[in-house]
This record gives C-alpha cells, sequence and structure tokens, in this order.
C-alpha cells in the first residue's frame, strides 16, 4: 500500500434539496473527506419511465461535489429496480424458501436467475458508465450494493428452477452422473431427466444434502455471474476506475473469493454494533462490548476481505453512531468511531468511509445516526471523524503489512457445516472466528485466505474447519515446513458431499495417518477434561498409531502430530485451543503473548497499534509487547489507554 488510508462518506444527493449540496460538499471536505459514494439506489430517479433517462440532477451533484474536490464512488443503482420495471415483468421477484414472492416496497426485489432483469442491468449500468464513465471525478465504481442482504441469494422462482436445471445438465452431463453423485438411490429419489429436479425448498422433510450443496453453488454461480456482467461493462465504458463491491459482515451466502476475483478492491460494510447484537455471541459479550463492538469483529473481516482482495480492500460504509436494524442499537462509546477507523488503516484499509453523511428523518432508515444530524448540526462522530482524519495525516502510509498467520477459510466448507452442522455450535464460520479470536489474544497478526492460496511466506498455519480439501491443498500443507493446525471435520466430505471412501480425514490421510471412525456432537454445557483444559461440542474417535500429545483423562487423544502437521480431533474450549497455538507460535518464533481480554494489537510496517476495546483503561506497560512501548516512540495516545483508547508506536529495531 503506497498511499495513506483515505476518508469518505455515503451520500444521497436525491434525498435532500439541491440546494444543500454545495454547503454540504463544502463540509465534506472541511472534516478531511476526499470520497464520496453516491447513486446505488437512484434508478427511479435516473429512469423515471422505461427509456427516460434523466441524468441532468446527477451532472449537477457529481459537478458540485467535484467542485469540492471530492472525488466519487458511482454506484450502479441495480439493487433496487423502479416500481415500472416490475410491472413490466412481475416474476422478476425473487421467491422465498415457502414460495412466496419478495415484493416491490423495499429493496434487493430481484432473482439473480432472472435472464429479463439481467438485460435490464446491463442495459442501466451500460448507460450510466456511458454517460458518467470517463467523468474525470468519478474515480470508481460500486457494483450493486450489498449482494444477498435482507436474505436474497438463494431465490426459489421459476427463473431459478429453470437456470438451476440448466446449471445441472451442464456439471453432470447425464442425469444418472448427478444420481450417483447425489445418492439419490436412497429414499427412492432417482431422476429420469433433468427436468425433473425441482428447487431444494418445500419437501416434507430435509432435502438431500447434496441437492442443497448444489443449489448453493448454483446460486452463488449466479451472483459470481450477475456481477461480472456489470464488471465487464465497466470496464469497457469506465476504463482505469477502481471497480468494488461492498460485501457484508458474517455473510457467507455466496463464495465471495469468486466474486472478489472479479473486482479491483474487496470493500465492506463494517457494523461493530450491530453485527455483535444480530450475531451468536454469549449475553456476557454482548454487555461488555455493547458499545465498542467484540474487539475481533472488525479485524477478523478487514483480514478475510484483504484476503478476498488480493491486498486491497476498503470500508465502504462505517457505522457512525447507533444504525436501525439490529434488535438493540446503542451508541458506540465515544472515540469508538475514530478507534475502528485507524484499525481499520492498520489493517490496511486504503479507505474507510462512513454510512451515512445525514440522519435522514423519512422512510426506513428515519433512526439511523450519519455524521450529521436531521438538522444538519455535527452529530458526535463527525468531530471524531475530523480528528481522525489529521492522526491519518500524521501516520502516512501504514506501509506493508505482511502477517505471520494464515488462517484457511473455504466458503464450500461453511455451506457444508451449515447443510448439515450435526451439532447445534457446528459451523466451520464459528470456528474461524473462534480460532481467530485465539490467535489475536496471543498478538498475532492473521491473514485469512481461501484454502488454494499460496502458504509458502506464512510461519505457521491454521485451518480451523474445512470438510471439503482437495488433494492439491492437503498436498501443500504437508509440503510446508511451517507448524499447521488442522481443527475437526477436516477432509470428512467428498467434494459432492459424501463421506469419502477412506473416511476422514480424507486427503490428508496421506500424510497424517489417522482415520477418524466416529464422530459425536455434544449438547452444549458437556464437556470432558484433560489437564488443565476441556473439550466441548465435537469429540471425535479415531484409529491410529501416533501417540497423542494430548489426552483426556480418560486417555482419549486429542491432538496428534505427524511433521508439521498436527490435528485436533475434539471441539477445543479456550485454554485448549490457547495452549496449542501459544505452543505452535512458540515453534515458529513468533513469541506470543497472552493480551489483557480487551486489548489487540497490530502491527503495519514498522508502527505498532494497540486498541483497548473494553469498559476500563488498560495500560501497555510489562505487558511484554515487542520492543516496549514504553521505551518507543508514540505517535498517537500513551502507555495508558482509556476506554476506546489507542496508542501507535514505531517499533524499536532489534
Ligand atoms: C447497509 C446498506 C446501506 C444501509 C446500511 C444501514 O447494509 O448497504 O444501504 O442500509 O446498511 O446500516
Amino acid at each position: 500500500m503506497s498511499d495513506a488510508t483515505l476518508l469518505g462518506v455515503c451520500y444521497y444527493p436525491e434525498h435532500w434539496a439541491e440546494e444543500q449540496w454545495a454547503d454540504d460538499a463544502r463540509r465534506m471536505r472541511e472534516l478531511g473527506l476526499s470520497r464520496v459514494r453516491i447513486g446505488e439506489f437512484a434508478w427511479a430517479r435516473i429512469e423515471p419511465a422505461p427509456g427516460l433517462l434523466d441524468w441532468t440532477w446527477l451532472d449537477r451533484a457529481i459537478g458540485t461535489l467535484a467542485g469540492a474536490g471530492l472525488k466519487i464512488i458511482l454506484g450502479t443503482p441495480t439493487a433496487t429496480p423502479p416500481r415500472w420495471l416490475l410491472d413490466e415483468m412481475p416474476d422478476m421477484l425473487a421467491v422465498d424458501a415457502e414460495g412466496k414472492p419478495r415484493q416491490f416496497g423495499s429493496r434487493r426485489h430481484y432473482c439473480f436467475s432472472h435472464a429479463g432483469y439481467r438485460a435490464q442491468c446491463r442495459r442501466i449500468v451500460g448507460a450510466m458508465a456511458g454517460h458518467f464513465g470517463r467523468h474525470p471525478a468519478v474515480v470508481a465504481w460500486q457494483v450493486d450494493n450489498e449482494y444477498g442482504c435482507h436474505d436474497t441469494v438463494l431465490s426459489y422462482s421459476e427463473a431459478a428452477r429453470q437456470a438451476f436445471r440448466q446449471w445441472l445438465a451442464k456439471r453432470y452431463g447425464h442425469i444418472q452422473a448427478l444420481n450417483e453423485a447425489w445418492g439419490n438411490v436412497f429414499w427412492s429419489m432417482d431422476y429420469a431427466d433433468f427436468e425433473q429436479v425441482d428447487l431444494p425448498n418445500l419437501t416434507v422433510t430435509e432435502a438431500n444434502p447434496a441437492h442443497r450443496l448444489d443449489f448453493q453453488r448454483f446460486s452463488s454461480d449466479q451472483v459470481v455471474a450477475f456481477n461480472r456482467e456489470q464488471v465487464e461493462i465497466l470496464r469497457e465504458l469506465s476504463p482505469g476506475r477502481t471497480i468494488t463491491h461492498n460485501f457484508m459482515g458474517f455473510f457467507t451466502d455466496f463464495d465471495h473469493h469468486a466474486v472478489a476475483a472479479d473486482l479491483d478492491v474487496a470493500s465492506w460494510d463494517s457494523y461493530p454494533l450491530g453485527f455483535l447484537e444480530q450475531a451468536d455471541f454469549p449475553g456476557s459479550d454482548k454487555l461488555r462490548y455493547a458499545r465498542q463492538g467484540h474487539p475481533d469483529i472488525a479485524a477478523f473481516h478487514h483480514d478475510l476481505y484483504r484476503g478476498c482482495g488480493r491486498g486491497r480492500w476498503w470500508v465502504m460504509e462505517q457505522q457512525p453512531g447507533p444504525v436501525n436494524w439490529a434488535r438493540n442499537n446503542p451508541a458506540p462509546l465515544p472515540g469508538m468511531v475514530r478507534l475502528w477507523t485507524i484499525e481499520a488503516h492498520a489493517h490496511g484499509a486504503e479507505l474507510v468511509s462512513y454510512f451515512r453523511w445525514r440522519q435522514l428523518p423519512f422512510a426506513q432508515e428515519q433512526m439511523h445516526a450519519g455524521l450529521l444530524r436531521p438538522d444538519s448540526v455535527e452529530d458526535l462522530a463527525a468531530g471524531e471523524v475530523r480528528q481522525v482524519a489529521g492522526e491519518l495525516q500524521r501516520l502516512g502510509a501504514a506501509g506493508p503489512a505482511p502477517a505471520p498467520v494464515a488462517l484457511l477459510f473455504g466458503y464450500a466448507s461453511e455451506w457444508m457445516t451449515r447443510i448439515t452442522p450435526h451439532g447445534e455450535r457446528q459451523r466451520a464460520l464459528r470456528a474461524c472466528f473462534e480460532w481467530y479470536s485465539a490467535l489475536r489474544r496471543l498478538g498475532l497478526d492473521v491473514d485469512i485466505l481461501a484454502p488454494e492460496s499460496d502458504l509458502s511466506k506464512y510461519r505457521m498455519v491454521v485451518v480451523p474447519c474445512l470438510p471439503w480439501l482437495s488433494e492439491q491443498v492437503a498436498e501443500a500443507l504437508a509440503g510446508l515446513e511451517a507448524p499447521v493446525l488442522i481443527g475437526p471435520r477436516a477432509g470428512s466430505k467428498t467434494r459432492e458431499f459424501s463421506i469419502p471412501p477412506a473416511l476422514a480425514p480424507g486427503p490428508l490421510q496421506r500424510y497424517l495417518q489417522i482415520k477418524v471412525v466416529r464422530v459425536e456432537s455434544l449438547r452444549p454445557g458437556w464437556s470432558a477434561s484433560g489437564p488443565g483444559f476441556a473439550i466441548q461440542d465435537w469429540l471425535e474417535h479415531l484409529e491410529t498409531d501416533l501417540i497423542p500429545e494430548l489426552c483426556l483423562d480418560d486417555g482419549h487423544g486429542v491432538l496428534y502430530r505427524q511433521g508439521n502437521l498436527r490435528y485436533l480431533s475434539a471441539g477445543p474450549d479456550e485454554r485448549l485451543l490457547g495452549g496449542v497455538l501459544q505452543s505452535l507460535a512458540a515453534e515458529a518464533g513468533l513469541d506470543p503473548i497472552l493480551l489483557p481480554q480487551d486489548l489487540r494489537v497490530r502491527r503495519a510496517g514498522d508502527l505498532c497499534f494497540a486498541f483497548n476495546y473494553g469498559p476500563s483503561a488498560l495500560s501497555l506497560a510489562g505487558l511484554g509487547l515487542m520492543n516496549s512501548p514504553a521505551n518507543g516512540h508514540f505517535l498517537i495516545g500513551s502507555v495508558d489507554l482509556p476506554p476506546a483508547g489507542l496508542g501507535v508506536w514505531r517499533q524499536q529495531k532489534a
């Protein structure tokens, strides 16, 4: 990364009187913002009637914003098709799993498989890119908005049914191949023709997991294709501009690695308080971090999407105050908007853009804070943005941030654990988050990567939950010198979602002589102990000649090692996971230290960042942090971090 992190804001000129635009633009610049994202929901104002394109207001809005020195990120408006379009093609709506159409009156009311809607999207994006594509102030495009928001990836429409059949025919060639791959002999589910295959909803009991997995893959491919069509048009008509899409938090309904492969930059929308409230965290965490967000939520996604974007990523929407959409919507602790911004910088963000400029007094999001109140007075976050803009200037470019630890995450594995969790807490994403959190408690910087990534530069690799992994991934892991920790369920399924002939861990058995002969999921609250630790949720029974490195008190082995590979055959509690990761990190020469619960650190270039997510003050003194900051030179803050406080210091040369 060569430049300092830029700041921006999401703005909707169509929501405000034109007389306000110039003043808004001036105030944005005065706050230190240089980017403004506009347009992504404006289709009905761009094209109020079929074919009647009205660019005049958007021309003036862009002119005003650009005139103040702002650069524009222009959204394609395809997340909000206008009412007249629906009237022209009523079957463009997505249909939910109960068979009900997702009606007009909010947003994202389209089915990715509807060919007519896809053609309309190509048309409007072509027209927009034709008109604005070479405008000097338009520096980037955001394609659509948050694919999948409001549960919109899977659609059970007629268009989806037809497209799924074609997708299956292409994938399997012959219906008999599909019957075999899915195991349709079970319960007499054989088909004679692809035309007989329906979508996997409304079945009496669960649909065949292989059927569901293929429908998930198909639906993900539809998102990839939908996105690619727009990207291709933008590349042709708006050369040299950065193309991105804004992904979401804890959202896995499509393969983000595949969508991001067509983008220049991966961006994501960071709402730490909303995510904590909505996601499945213990009640104690929800209370402790209600105004800060869990210390790993934002960072986890920064590191995930940096991986998706092959190093290039933005925060497209940053929470500035209370949101409107979580069960409860607290305000961030004063200082958190600044902290989240600097933390994104420390993880290598090229841009942090706040959602939104001014709180809107009408419609669905009227209770969502902005940088300004509805009466245009600055809200609390604005002051923090002004401060952080100055601080980012002082910090300059973050410099390269090579993380020593790679954590592998694959969307196909996540889908498998979602379709057949086998136990109520079993999700690949959850395991990844917990392992990530444990690594960060040890003060380690982490890259979250697709399983097929090049791992040669990493000093330690962890594989929390990959039920499906290819021969190549197994070979690559075994070929590393770095220690590798592999979690339960690895290699337990074939690509087609059945148990591999030689049993789990599938292709890893060539390098790790273990065979998983039985698995059990354990009721939450049930655990078994070993010396200084316990296991929970999951337990595997193995056949192996290897001597376990760790056992439960009853002698049941839970950690095995062969060469650089270690295999954990049970769901670890915090002590077991933390302990094993700590000893692996020490083996890898990474100097792990156990940080206080609320503190997180991150290195970038020669800078070290520390963030206090807790409710009380923390001191960095005596923690044994590398190049003790007490002796270093603080660019921001000091050894004492108040709540929502942060410190940045230059690491001393060893
Ligand atoms: C995002 C979305 C925005 C806005 C925001 C509110 O999910 O992209 O358009 O709705 O949430 O927090």
